[in-house]
């Protein structure tokens, strides 16, 4: 089994119901159950929060034992360098998602503390950015 952990930040888990015409309006619990559906061999771990320390603390914990983290900071992606730092600091790739195209937003939304410390980035993909960052990892694994 391939051990990925999904990590959202603040509003995530209002998907669906949240400005439907920029985020859509499919929950990330649907999302996780297609995802489980369409790829058996991972082992998904998912985690939210509001709260900026606690997303460090997710990304410590983990960061040493599983094969990918899949991160959507939401908009602590623009102002966080605790949350850079955390990613700098552990051992796990994380692959930086976005559901909106952050770069056609507005310019502070431009800004990442995220990206450089990250082994890439999907943005502006929908829901659709998370089994996409799914398949790198599962296509990393197999290439071992
Ligand atoms: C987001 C983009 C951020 O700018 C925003 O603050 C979010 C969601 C996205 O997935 O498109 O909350 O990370």
């Amino acid at each position: 089994m391939i051990n990925i952990t999904i990590i959202n930040g603040p509003n995530l888990n209002l998907l669906g119901k949240r400005e439907p015409s920029v985020y859509g309006n499919e929950s990330f619990e649907d999302c996780l159950a297609q995802l489980k559906k369409d790829f058996p061999q991972v082992n998904f771990t998912y985690f939210q929060s509001n709260v900026e320390g606690e997303l460090v603390n997710a990304i410590q914990e983990n960061g040493f034992t599983q094969d990918g983290i899949i991160l959507n900071p939401a908009a602590y992606t623009h102002t966080s360098v605790a949350i850079g730092d955390a990613i700098a600091s552990i051992k796990t790739p994380v692959i930086e998602v976005h559901i909106s195209n952050v770069h056609a937003r507005e310019d502070f939304r431009k800004i990442s503390h995220v990206s450089a410390k990250a082994v890439g980035s999907i943005v502006g993909l929908g829901l659709k950015g998370y089994a996409l960052a799914t398949e790198w990892f599962v296509s990393k694994s197999e290439n071992v």
